[in-house]
């Protein structure tokens, strides 16, 4: 096909041979099939910030590093060399995250970089070779949605471990090969310990696989495994191979538990005191 504009600058550096075809367009990035010597990649194209929805507010962007300060004045101004910065920073947070979650046992696709605005990276394909299914045009036996979902806690838990909560997880951003779920669409990744919303986003995300997976093993729709995540992690000293339960008690329950007895306790102690003073009272008097 006829290259795409924002992909010739690859092509004239020798990084992509040819452009197959469009993948899929959507409100984020457009996705293409390309040609890298003998290898079938995927190149993904993101589109201006003007043409963007959610991913760019605010919090996900909140406790984003930014390395030089002239830069993070620049942002913060949102000059127009800020807004370039803020683009940026932002393609090249799904290629950085890409690279930690391939090191830390996160399934992504194998990234090669991200050059002006584009980032190439393996494509995902099925068992014939053809482009792999999301999660969410796949149906499955219970056993298979347990096994997988067991699969994307663990992933979770390694992602947390390297300090990313995904922020966008849904049936949408998996896709499922023959070996299982591969984790995509990164570029809202949120700093789990600098961005106050990492704990919300967090059990929405743990929450989309639970219910995806809970329609073909419902045994899932009762757990918790977010609340026990999340604890896991604000404990510290986070192990993300840790065995998990799926069981949560809300410490507010226990704190309940724990105020009630106090109560019992202070009322009995004030019958007590009652009844030594009526007794004293009843007592004669021994002088
Ligand atoms: N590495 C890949 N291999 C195969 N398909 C992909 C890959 N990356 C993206 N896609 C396809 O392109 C779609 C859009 O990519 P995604 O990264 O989710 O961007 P968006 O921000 O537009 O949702 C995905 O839903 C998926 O169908
Ligand atoms: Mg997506």
């Amino acid at each position: 096909m006829k290259i795409p504009k924002r992909i010739q600058p690859l092509v004239d550096e020798g990084l992509v041979d040819e452009v197959l075809r469009p993948l899929m367009s959507g409100k984020e990035a457009a996705v293409f099939v390309v040609r890298c010597g003998e290898h079938i990649r995927c190149a993904k194209v993101y589109k201006d910030a003007d043409h963007r929805s959610f991913k760019q507010a605010v919090q996900y962007q909140e406790g984003r590093k930014v390395r030089s300060s002239r830069r993070a004045r620049a942002m913060e101004k949102g000059s127009r060399y800020g807004r370039q910065q803020q683009e940026n920073s932002w393609q090249n947070a799904e290629v950085s995250a890409l690279y930690k979650l391939a090191d830390a046992g996160v399934r992504v696709p194998e990234p090669y970089g991200c050059f002006d605005g584009v980032l190439l990276m393996e494509l995902v394909t099925d068992a014939d070779g053809d482009v792999a299914p999301r999660l969410n045009d796949v149906a499955m036996s219970a056993e298979q949605a347990i096994e997988d979902h067991a699969i994307m806690m663990r992933y979770i838990m390694r992602m947390l471990g390297v300090g990313l909560v995904h922020g966008d997880l849904s049936e949408f951003n998996v896709l499922v090969d023959s070996y299982g779920p591969v984790v995509i669409d990164l570029p809202q990744a949120v700093d789990a310990a600098a961005n106050n919303n990492a704990g919300w986003m967090l059990e929405r995300d743990v929450n989309n696989m639970t219910q995806y997976y809970g329609q073909y093993a419902p045994e899932l729709l009762q757990t918790r495994f977010a609340k026990e995540i999340w604890a896991l992690y604000q404990a510290g000293d986070f192990d993300p191979e840790t065995e998990l339960t799926g069981e949560f008690t809300d410490p507010t329950e226990a704190a309940d538990v724990d105020s009630v007895l106090e109560e019992i306790k202070a009322a009995f102690a004030e019958m007590v005191e009652r009844q030594e003073r009526k007794q004293a009272a009843d007592e004669p008097d021994e002088r």
